[in-house]
């Protein structure tokens, strides 16, 4: 049977990375034995300024009937701010309760890091962001809107089932990922007690007492049945602090919508930038979405200059998603050899490389 992928390439900069995810995907399906059928919808600034329409419905509901969906990027310079993201991106993470954000903050060989003296061995962690509640959630509104008097209220939505189901993901995520034997930082007393992981809660429970109340508390509750997994919390401030100064300290972190958006653009900038950090939008028991972080940069649209190792990441996850999990790993690996022995850098226009060069590059070394 063949995977119905459905391909939003978005605005800006999102088809050029795109049709490098597509090659890869073209060629390792070839290689790995699986066939896929794809669904492209032009979905985006240019769309919205033409029709009207940021995501007609009907579409919606052909997104609901696909094994995954591919994105771009959303953001026009002409089209004001909250229309493509609330409207589409975040449209599809809430209507398809992906409720996970998966973003990995992984540092490849040969990438550079702007911390100093910190290596791939110390920068390897992954944050579970829930993905559809708090601050994102939509509620709120404002009274007297444009007076003096002005008041704008927006609200943190916290449900018991949503933050659970958060929290269950991200200790089943960590159980998973050390399946193979426990993460090597654990501490001689930990491995003696069993553990093989550790999950770090990341809140503000010194001010923000009723929503991340509620995280730390079904946080302890649901920990009960992982045995296996320590656990730990910090607060969102010495977190950005701790993700620089010592990254090595983190496995996984599990966190709100908002904290987790902001953190997740420091483990980005950590790994070496938006051109090599993805993301995926993870509905377990329905279609997930999966993203380069990096946003629609109209300013090197057309360009050929960025680079698409983000855009293949994202692919990657999306197979492993799938359950190709072979062609995952093969595109992994093409991935790291590449950033290890080719680029120059991952900046754009400054790889060494056109964006399109690298794609190739990637192609080649899934045969390596
Ligand atoms: C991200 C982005 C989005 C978010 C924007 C574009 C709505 O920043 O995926 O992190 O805030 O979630
Ligand atoms: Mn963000």
């Amino acid at each position: 049977m063949a995977y119905k992928i459905a391909v939003i390439p978005g605005d800006g900069t999102g088809p050029e990375v795109v049709r490098e995810g597509l090659k890869v995907l073209e060629a390792v399906a070839k290689l790995e034995g699986f066939e896929y059928e794809l669904i492209e919808y032009p979905l985006g600034g240019d769309y919205y300024l033409k029709t009207g329409e940021v995501l007609p419905d009907k579409v919606l509901d052909e997104l609901r009937q696909v094994d995954a969906i591919y994105l771009g990027a959303v953001g026009h310079p002409d089209v004001p701010p909250g229309i493509l993201e609330r409207g589409l991106l975040l449209r599809i993470r809430f209507e398809l309760d992906q409720y996970i954000n998966l973003r990995p903050v992984k540092l490849y060989p040969g990438v550079e890091t702007p911390l100093k003296d910190k290596g791939p061995e110390d920068i390897d962690f992954v944050v579970v962001r829930e993905n559809t509640e708090d601050l994102y959630a939509g509620t709120g509104g404002t009274l007297r809107e444009g007076t003096p008097d002005e008041v704008a209220i927006q609200t943190s939505v916290n449900t018991r089932k949503g933050v659970e189901r958060c929290l269950r993901w991200a200790f089943e995520y960590c159980r998973k990922r050390h399946a193979n034997g426990p993460w090597p930082r654990l501490s001689e007393e930990e491995k003696a007690a069993g553990k093989i992981g550790r999950l770090t809660l990341v809140g503000k429970t010194n001010v923000l007492t009723y929503a991340s109340g509620l995280w730390y508390r079904v946080f302890q509750e649901v920990a009960a049945d992982y045995p296996d997994i320590a656990t730990d919390y910090n607060h969102v401030d010495a977190c950005c602090m701790w993700m620089v100064k010592n990254p090595e300290w983190y496995d996984v972190i599990v966190t709100s919508n908002m904290f987790g958006d902001i953190i997740t653009d420091l483990g980005a900038i950590i790994q070496g930038g938006l051109g090599v950090a993805a993301g995926a939008n993870i509905n377990p028991e329905g279609v997930s979405m999966f993203e380069p972080m990096g946003g629609s940069a109209p300013k090197y649209t057309g360009k050929g200059v960025i680079n698409p190792i983000a855009a293949i990441a994202a692919l990657s996850m999306l197979l492993e998603q799938i359950g190709e999990v072979a062609a995952a790993r093969r595109v992994e690996r093409a991935i790291q050899s590449v950033t290890g022995t080719k680029l120059k850098s991952m900046a754009a226009g400054r790889m060494g490389y056109s964006t399109s060069e690298v794609g190739d590059l990637v192609v080649a070394a899934l045969s390596e």
